[in-house]
């Protein structure tokens, strides 16, 4: 098993081994107390992985109550939110008690924003069973919901007691889920870990613990998302938009990895980008099948991109990639990074 230290205001590490879910209980006790728990997980993962949490919960000394919610990013919203508090509530959750996330990105954001919101705050750990949600969601405490108007609009930074990665997890991943999940992976060699690349046929373990190490250093210095945390949304401007103008029918990483494209594509337009930079970001994302090339609806992504969080007036702080390992974050007009990406699909 290796451990990553997260050094935010109230410090966490990240568990992550084989088999990791059959001694949760005991890893959760002495991170996070309590003597109940609530475990959310959705309808995918709860027949595959919730009997073993809570008999390994229930052996720690737990009284555990479980919680499944339908899977899909399109129950991340707030009526699904009020279920669980209201479960939270009814099962007399106290202070003490912890919720326990058991699912990819959207249970993990989703129960983090439950566990910020109910009695104030009470504990929660992260039992993420994606590699989406190991390598990137589970870790620093963004938790969220979605609103009609763009993605994870509503939320806190909250953050877990624990994260426990058990990489015996993806075996039952569906090959597109796996694959949506490394576009996040590649996402940290193009921002900050060029070694990355040679590490994408190693033991799966090192490569999950390198991708959480790059970001808990960064998340520990910048917890808030004030500064260099920013450089984590390379490819999520572009590919938050894509995502919502899909209706979430492409998976997180899909429109991620579009979106990293695009941000090369614009930056090798502006002259900012090292030569070789783009094929080698397009060879990877394709080793995953990740589609590097498709439809752009101009209009619809301006729109939801207006929507995002991180816009004001008619800027954003786009993520400029220069070289494998190296972005900067700049100040953009949206209509500008629209216009270039545009012109270059549709001539
Ligand atoms: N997913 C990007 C971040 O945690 O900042």
């Amino acid at each position: 098993m290796r451990t990553v230290h997260v050094q935010t205001a109230e410090p966490y590490d990240v568990y992550i081994g084989a088999d990791l879910l059959s001694e949760c209980g005991q890893i959760i006790n002495k991170a996070a107390g309590g003597s109940k728990a609530m475990i959310v997980s959705d309808s995918n993962v709860a027949p595959l992985y919730l009997e073993k949490v809570v008999k390994s919960m229930e052996a720690a000394g737990y009284e555990c109550v479980s919680k499944v919610i339908n899977a899909g990013e399109e129950h991340k919203n707030f009526a699904t939110l009020v279920d669980i508090v209201e479960t939270a509530a009814a099962e007399r959750l106290s202070r003490k008690d912890i919720m326990v996330a058991l699912g990819g990105g959207v249970v993990g954001d989703i129960t983090g924003f439950a566990a910020a919101v109910y009695m104030r705050g009470i504990g929660y750990v992260q039992l993420p069973t994606t590699v989406l949600a190991a390598v990137d969601s589970s870790v620093g405490g963004k938790t969220a919901v979605d609103l009609p108007m763009g993605k994870n609009l509503a939320g806190a930074f909250y953050q877990p007691k624990a994260v426990i990665c058990d990489y015996d997890c993806f075996d039952t991943l569906p090959d597109r889920d796996r694959n949506s999940g490394y576009a996040e992976v590649i996402k940290y060699a193009m921002i900050r870990g060029t070694e990355i690349f040679d590490m994408l046929d190693g033991p799966v373990e090192n490569l999950i613990a390198k991708c959480i190490t790059i970001k808990a250093v960064i998340v520990s210095e910048d917890e808030h998302e004030s500064g260099v945390r920013q450089l984590l949304n390379f490819g999520h401007t572009i590919g938050h938009a894509l995502e919502q103008n899909s209706g979430y029918t492409m998976l997180h990483g899909e429109a991620v990895a579009r979106g990293m494209v695009y941000a090369c594509e614009l930056a090798e337009a502006k002259g900012k980008l090292a030569e070789g930079t783009k094929k080698t970001l397009i060879d990877a994302l394709l080793r995953y099948n990740l589609d590097v090339d498709g439809a752009f609806d101009a209009e619809a992504i301006e729109g939801y991109m207006r929507n995002d969080k991180k816009a004001g007036g008619d800027k954003v702080n786009f993520v400029m990639p220069e070289r494998i390992g190296a972005c900067t974050v700049e100040r953009m007009d949206i209509g500008e990074i629209v216009g270039v990406i545009n012109e270059l699909h549709n001539c």
